[in-house]
């Protein structure tokens, strides 16, 4: 697979890859790809592979690969007028239509949309506003931000911080102060087996309140968390834990920011993952799916309690201190538009719950029974099987086993891009929401085949 030519040295040369083991990566130890196409949810590389991209880049690429209406829009875009800033109330057709867009799609109590180019700097802004909130309101102590263990909310010094695994802190001197965290809602892994999921809940529920009453309310701003956990696990929640969690937060009269950058615009079979799950945000964070990652665009959808305050803010105090220079990237909101309307023509919400619900029930059928799976679980076009050395028992694997990315390896030969999440042993899929039974069955053949040689 290793070529010897000069992109694959350059590539070892000079490129600094996110998320890479950077001296297995510079030594020649670790195979690269260089990818050059896609059509649908096939992504083609140099080296002549076609392969089912059932991660869909990173959950984001959601109207699939190739799609000329956006590719079209960006070029009309950039013809006409490819950069001009939002500063100062200036806006593009696309911009502006964009976040009318959004606010028409988002749950109800939205009022505006800042946009920001990643799912972190879009967290970064929104911690930005929660503190500017609490400092308007007259209360400059009430700064902490609770997150939970195993969510993912970017790589930045505060975002990273809020993300809860350990990859993310360690030898970064993360996370700082004002983030704390809490338990995830993860029930496979409750701390006690005979608990169900009305129990564990409630000890969600107890291990907040505790948090709480031990940093004192009057010190914490905000709650974040992903309708669906991500990057830790791709876990949904259990049954009411988004209503209980919001109780107490609402009772401390603490902000909820809903993470939405993986959930947005129709993953889960719903357009927003709030509106699934009844969540009542403050502020949303959006990326991923704005754009379907055809071009880098994020979002801050803010709510009206923080809207009037930003407003009443600037009144107080001038212009709001906070922008990008590609703050509303006309080329990037012109990829918006044209995504959006793509997944209504499309119907792509529709397709990600009743594809996806045949998805999760094909695959639950598939590997449910086999004796290393411990769960199969899943959400509109989300699916996890997590694996484990004694499911009955909860006996995972050593990470030293590799075991996911010996399995995720496994697919690849067959021409299927699983990920190996980074905790666990857990597969993840998150396909583009186009992704039809026909596309839907090769993913499954292509993992049961994987467990079982690796697994037996
Ligand atoms: C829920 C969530 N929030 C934030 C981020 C960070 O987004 P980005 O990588 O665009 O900075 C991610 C990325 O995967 C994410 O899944």
């Amino acid at each position: 697979m290793l070529t010897n030519d000069q992109l694959s040295q350059w590539d070892r040369n000079a490129f600094f890859h996110p998320s890479t083991h950077l001296a297995q990566h510079a030594r020649g130890e670790t195979p690269s790809r260089i990818v050059t196409g896609g059509k649908g949810v096939y992504i083609e590389d140099r080296d002549g592979n076609k392969l089912l991209d059932a991660f869909a880049g990173l959950y984001c690429v959601n109207v699939g690969y190739g799609r000329t209406e956006i590719t079209d829009a960006i070029a009309e875009q950039a013809r006409e007028l490819a950069y001009y800033h939002a500063y100062v109330g200036h806006g593009t057709e696309a911009s502006i239509t964009l976040a009318q867009m959004i606010i028409d799609r988002a749950p109800k109590g939205m009022s505006k949309v800042y946009f920001g180019l990643g799912g972190s700097d879009a967290n970064e802004t929104n911690v930005k506003l929660v503190w500017y909130y609490n400092n308007i309101l007259g209360r400059p102590e009430k700064k902490k931000i609770i997150s939970r263990w195993r969510g993912y909310h970017g790589s930045g010094l505060m975002t990273g911080s809020l993300t809860g695994l350990a990859g993310f802190h360690a030898k970064f001197d993360l996370p700082l102060p004002y983030v704390v965290h809490t338990e995830a809602p993860y029930y496979l892994r409750r701390p006690d087996a005979s608990m169900d999921e009305a129990a564990f809940v409630a000890h969600c529920v107890a291990e907040l309140e505790a948090l709480i009453e031990r940093e004192g309310a009057d010190t914490i701003a905000a709650f974040i968390g992903e309708p669906v956990l991500g990057t830790g696990g791709i876990v949904p929640p259990p049954a009411g834990y988004w209503e209980a969690i919001q109780s107490v937060l609402e009772r401390h009269d603490i902000l909820l920011i809903a993470d939405e950058v993986v959930t947005g615009f129709g993953r889960l079979g719903s357009m927003f993952g709030s509106d699934h799950y009844g969540i009542r945000p403050d502020i949303i964070t959006i990326a991923k799916g704005l754009t379907s990652a055809y071009a880098p665009l994020s979002g801050s959808i803010v709510g009206d309690r923080v809207w009037k305050v930003l407003e009443q803010g600037t009144d107080e105090n001038g212009p709001i201190g906070h922008g990008w220079t590609y703050s509303a990237h006309p080329l990037c909101t012109a990829a918006g538009v044209a995504n959006l309307k793509l997944v209504d023509s499309l119907n792509l919400v529709q397709n990600a719950a009743e594809t996806g619900a045949y998805f999760l029930k094909s695959m639950r059928e598939a590997l449910g029974g086999h004796a290393n799976v411990a769960e199969v679980r899943g959400e509109g076009m989300l699916c996890a099987v997590e694996l484990a050395k004694d499911p009955g028992n909860r006996v995972f694997f050593s990470a030293d086993e590799k075991v996911g990315p010996r399995v995720a390896a496994e697919m690849l030969k067959q021409g299927v891009i699983t990920r190996a999440m980074p905790q666990g042993d857990i597969l993840g899929f998150a396909p583009p929401l186009c992704l039809t039974r026909e596309e839907a069955d090769i993913v499954v053949a292509a993992t049961a085949k994987a467990v079982s040689t690796v697994l037996g």
